[in-house]
């Protein structure tokens, strides 16, 4: 999707009544999602920019939804402390907004060392994180292993990529994020895009009322 198309309001809002549909009593909670605030000094870049605080908060709203209609439909479990953590911490470690390819395993060692995170997540949960921050960046066809955790943040950071303007629905690896999920965060993009010009502490916020308001979480 080109940052020319603009998605329709009536089709998102139509795949948000589905989403709400799907999850029924699952449907996070902003109070939920409003425990997990990134801290705006973890950003090595400017934590108001466009791998910043309002792109973590996106993202943590979408592989939340996502996980879920995975775990419905295949019948698994997924550690979602992980990728909470993952969501909120992949990009903090960015030291520009170009191609930092390093950036991943950067935030993996930096998340082993916050003794605030340590302490909120199981060690097992932790190393998950880890490895999924190590293997957010490369291409699929380069990671040893794509647990599915992996694969649910890899395609919530993908259908962020609609604020660059270049998202391509081939490399998604669940059909949820291609045929349910790609309008939502379009619109939960476009109707936050103006988060750049308030201050990075409180885009988070913005970000999950504004996804509140949309019904694509609980208010
Ligand atoms: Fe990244
Ligand atoms: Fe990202």
């Amino acid at each position: 999707m080109s940052e020319h198309e603009r998605v329709s309001p009536s089709e998102a809002e139509y795949d948000i009544l589905e989403i709400r549909n799907l999850l029924g009593k699952d449907l996070p909670t902003r109070e939920f999602l409003a425990s997990y605030k990134p801290d705006t000094a973890w950003f090595m870049e400017e934590a108001g920019g466009i791998h910043g605080v309002g792109h973590e908060a996106r993202v943590l709203v979408l592989q939340e939804l996502l996980a879920i209609l995975v775990e419905r439909q295949d019948g698994i479990q997924l550690d979602h402390e992980a990728l909470r953590v993952a969501a909120i911490t992949h990009d903090v470690r960015r030291i520009n907004h170009k191609l930092d390819f390093a950036h991943g395993e950067r935030a993996a060692h930096w998340i082993g060392r916050q003794q605030e995170l340590k302490e909120r997540i199981s060690p097992s949960s932790m190393l998950l994180a880890q490895y999924i921050n190590h293997w957010h960046v490369p291409n699929d066809t380069y990671i040893p292993n794509i647990p599915p955790e992996l694969s649910i943040l890899k395609d919530a950071d993908g259908l962020d990529r609609v604020r660059l303007g270049d998202v391509d629905p081939s490399f998604f690896r669940h059909d949820f994020s291609k045929n349910l999920l790609l309008r939502p965060a379009a619109l939960l993009f476009e109707a936050t895009s103006q988060s750049a010009t308030i201050p990075a502490e409180q885009q988070f916020d913005f970000v999950l009322d504004t996804a509140a308001n949309l019904g694509m979480i609980r208010p």
